[in-house]
Parts: C-alpha cells; structure tokens; sequence
C-alpha cells in the first residue's frame, strides 16, 4: 500500500525521494510533484490520497509509447491480464514461460509501481476455456496434485518474492452464475477444503505475500454476494490464512447498485479481511448519454470502495483499444476511461473526482 508519507508530500511539490512501505517490504518512491490536484496525474492523485489505482496490463503492448505513457501517468499498481495464469506461465510439467512476466516486474520496479499477481488457481467450466492446462487437468490422483500445486505455488511466489507484494490465490471460486463452490477440477480431485489448503501452501511459499480470493459476479448477485461472505467467514474463523477479497466488478450492464456494493464491502471488511476492486470495467451501454452513464458508474463504484476502508481499485485495462470486453461480448462497447486513441473520456474526469476527494487534505 502506499504510505501516508506520499500522502502528505505528493502534491505539495516535493521531488523528495521518501520510503513507501508495501507489505512490509519498503521500496523507495520518488514523490511527485503537482501544486494542486487540478495539475496532478492521475497517478499522483493516487499516491496522495494514499490508495492503490491499478491496471491490468497486456504485455504485448506495453512497448507502445502511447500505452506506456498513459500508464505510466495514471497508474500506481499493475496486474498481468493473462500472463501469469497457469497455463501461460507453466503450460507443460517443468516448463516455464516466466519471461513476460518478469518484463512486467522489472518495468515496475524501474517506474515504483506496485505488482498484484493474478492468479495462482483458477479453472473455470468448460475445460476447454480453463487457464488450468490440460496437464493439470489430467491429474486425477490427489497427493499428485497436491505436490504439482506445491511446486507451482512455491517456484511462482519464491521468484517474485518481495516484487509480487499480493496474489490472487483463488480465482472465482463460486459458480459464475451460481452461489455454490465451483465443482472444477480442484475441487473434484482434493476436495471441498481446497481452497484452504491452496491459501496455506501460498502462505507458506511467501508469508509476507497478502493473499486474495478475487470473486466475479457478487455485486449484482446478492446470493453470491451471501456465499462469498459466508465462505470467507468460515475460512477466517478457521485460521487459514487469508488477508483480502477482490471484487472484481466487470459492470457489464454499464451501472452499478452503489449501495449494494457498499454493504458487501462492509459485510467483507466486517470480517477482518481487506477489500479491493480488482477488475473494474464498464460497458457504455446507455442508450442516451453513454459516457455520462460511465462515468457516474465509475464514480459510484470508486465511492462505494473509499467510503469504506478499501483502498485499491484496479482496471481491467485503460483503454478501449484493447479490452477483453471486445472479444466476450461485442465490439465498440467502449468500457475503459481512455478511448481507443488514448484521449481522455469523461469516466477519466469522474475517478479523478474521487481520489481528489478522499486526499487528505479533505
Ligand atoms: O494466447 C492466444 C494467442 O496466442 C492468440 O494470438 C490470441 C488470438 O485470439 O488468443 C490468445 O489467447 C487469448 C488470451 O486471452 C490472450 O489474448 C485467449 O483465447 C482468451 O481466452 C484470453 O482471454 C482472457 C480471459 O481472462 C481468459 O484467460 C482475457 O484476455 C482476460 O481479460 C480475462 O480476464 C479475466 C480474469 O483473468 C478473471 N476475471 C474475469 C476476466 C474477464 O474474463
């Protein structure tokens, strides 16, 4: 997390390097210097108000200059889309792609950025669209398993030690459409306790490392919303150990039931754990004044985080030239703050209002 001494020098024009504590691991950060918000990035809003503002990030593009710079303006934190899951980064027993992924640590580690690694478990139904290769898939036997989870785990978490600071340990682990666990693969072989067993092998790999379940479809569905309560509830009593929810809020229907978002973060927060948005997008789906619609709908969803005590939102992307919602639904529905030629659109201006608003002169 972003330290409260950003917080205090950020805007007020100090190019002072200063100590940024992020999970315990203390990196430095050059403070950026902005006289007023008006005149601060976007990014420096974020360190001043002392918040995580996060992009996913696709590692083909991020030689482009306009993609670079943009990020590089807006962004503190960044999470690798797909580079990390499984089957990209350890698509065959021993073989591993680590390549793009390292790119993406040293790229953040040159501009101080944070690094959220995304996921270390997810396998979603059909097998067919699993990120869990088909070798994994394979494995039927659960002490096999359970060391090729092992391993995976420990070789992942000891590489990026220090440099990943918070992972996605289990990915949507509730059926999509559903409030029950997701019968995958995992749960099929080792059985209902996996996910706790999965979060204690990933404490194990990298203590110091927060550890996340990040869920899907909760803050439209308020049975899910009750199960996913429930299960961290239960796994929180237990001791495992677990230290935030993502929520990732793909908004697809271009709004957002602000007050219903709210109380899942509270009822979340409630039980000791943190709270973060985590794949944050919104079609333009409105059929009059879609970009207004967005842009209210960013707002409401940053406002029902910073109202409570989360304190990282991240994107599913930036702009609308590359975004998954493009492929999984149908083109042009525009979700993202920056258009497909990286100018700002309104929803830019909206999340800018709120960090400036929870920045601590406020
Ligand atoms: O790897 C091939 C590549 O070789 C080929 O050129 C390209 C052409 O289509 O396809 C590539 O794979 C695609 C990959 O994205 C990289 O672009 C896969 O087919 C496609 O299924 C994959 O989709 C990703 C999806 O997760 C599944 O992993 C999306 O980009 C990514 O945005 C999406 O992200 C998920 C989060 O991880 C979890 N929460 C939901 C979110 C949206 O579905």
């Amino acid at each position: 997390m972003v330290s409260g001494l950003i917080a205090l020098t950020a805007c007020a024009g100090n190019d002072t390097p200063v100590n940024a504590r992020s999970s315990g691991t203390t990196t430095t950060i050059a403070a950026p210097s902005c006289a007023k918000p008006a005149t601060c990035t976007t990014r420096q809003l974020a360190d001043a108000a002392g918040v995580l503002f996060g992009t996913a990030v696709s590692l083909q593009h991020l030689d482009e200059p306009d993609y670079q710079k943009t990020l590089l303006e807006t962004f503190n934190s960044v999470t690798p889309e797909n580079d990390l899951k499984w089957a990209a980064i350890h698509p065959k027993p021993g073989v591993w792609n680590f390549g793009p992924v390292d790119d993406l640590v040293a790229f953040a580690e040159k501009h101080h950025l944070a690094v959220k690694g995304h996921n270390l478990l997810w396998d979603q139904a059909p097998p067919s669209t699993s990120t869990t290769p088909k070798w994994v898939l394979a494995i039927k036997d659960p002490q096999r398993l359970r060391v090729v989870i092992r391993d995976h785990i420990a070789t992942l978490m000891g590489r990026y030690r220090g440099k990943i600071d918070r992972w996605d340990v289990v990915n949507e682990p509730l059926e999509t459409l559903g409030s029950a666990v997701q019968k995958n693969h995992f749960w099929r072989v080792l059985g209902n306790d996996y996910i706790a067993e999965v979060f204690r092998i990933a404490h194990a790999a990298d203590p110091r490392a927060k550890l996340f379940i990040n869920e899907s479809t909760v803050e439209f569905m308020p049975a899910k919303a009750a199960a996913l309560v429930a299960l961290v509830k239960g796994l929180v009593a237990r001791h495992v150990p677990i230290n935030g929810v993502g929520i990732q809020a793909h908004l697809v229907s271009g709004t957002v039931d602000a007050a219903r978002l709210e109380q899942l973060v509270g009822d979340l927060e409630a039980l000791g754990v943190e709270v973060a948005i985590t794949e944050l997008d919104v079609p333009a789906t409105a059929a009059v004044g879609p970009l207004q619609v967005q842009a209210r709908t960013y707002a409401q969803a940053l406002g029902a985080c910073f109202v409570k005590r989360c304190r990282e939102v991240t994107l599913w992307g930036f702009t609308d030239r590359y975004t998954w919602i493009d492929g999984a639904f149908k083109k042009g529905l525009a979700p993202l703050p920056f258009d497909v030629n990286y100018r700002p659109k309104p929803a830019l201006d909206a999340i800018r209002q709120r960090l400036a608003a929870i920045l601590p002169s406020n």
